[in-house]
């Protein structure tokens, strides 16, 4: 069984008292920290402002790794502005690329900044368009939501796609994480960890728990 980590998404974190609420995750003991940089294209809302800002908070208060999940149609201007800020990954859509090469291109640049990287796919893409990444990225982020806004419940028939990953990336031989996005509390936890999801982001159930440190261990169980 694989370590479970957790990472919070400060997609709806109030921007009162940021500092303070930062801190108080960090000593809660999330592992990182996930910035969901939406355009108002690719989704309808935007958080590019409110994004850059929080990420420049935490580059300045924190250690925490920095994971950004990219949810833009102009994936390369995003990629560019994200690697100055030096995160632990950058995870894009395969629904904003055109094709293959474009898919290959961003996966070089990423890596080629010492950065890690993820695809991430929309519950109704089919997981089989992925296969031919997988031997280049470090995560593969299912949503288990449609992307676009915190606070949705899960779509359970994303469960059967975590576990049909999990199965291709042990038969290759891959060293893949399995994060999921979306939906994520103390119920659906446990059915997304034994589907083999290793890496949980969760947005509301930690920032309107009471003690982030009891909601971050209880996803954990
Ligand atoms: C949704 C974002 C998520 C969101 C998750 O498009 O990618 O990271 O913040 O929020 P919850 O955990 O509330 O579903
Ligand atoms: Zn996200």
């Amino acid at each position: 069984m694989e370590i479970v980590k957790v990472e919070t998404s400060l997609l709806n974190v109030e921007k009162e008292n940021i500092i303070q609420t930062l801190y108080n995750l960090e000593v809660a003991g999330t592992d990182y920290f996930h910035i969901d940089v939406m355009d108002g294209k690719f989704v309808q809302e935007n958080t590019t402002e409110k994004m850059k800002e929080y990420s420049e908070y935490i580059k300045n208060i924190s250690n925490i790794p920095i994971d950004v999940h990219l949810m833009v149609n102009d994936v390369n201007k995003f990629i560019e502005e994200y690697l100055a800020i030096e995160p632990n990954q950058i995870i894009f859509h395969i629904e904003s690329c055109k094709n293959e090469s474009e898919i290959l291109k961003h996966i070089k640049k990423i890596k080629d900044n010492n950065c890690k990287v993820g695809i991430s796919l929309n519950p109704n893409t089919k997981l089989e368009k992925i296969y031919e990444y997988l031997p280049y990225v470090h995560s593969v982020l299912i949503m288990t939501v449609e992307p676009g806004k915190g606070g949705q419940d899960i779509i359970t028939e994303t469960i059967q796609k975590i576990s049909e990953l999990n199965k291709y990336i042990y038969d290759n031989g891959y060293d893949i994480d399995i994060m999921v996005d979306g939906g994520i509390n103390d119920k659906t936890s446990k059915m997304v960890i034994d589907a083999g999801a290793n890496i949980l982001v969760s947005g509301s159930y930690i920032v309107k728990a009471k003690d982030y440190k009891e909601a971050i261990n209880k996803l954990k169980k």
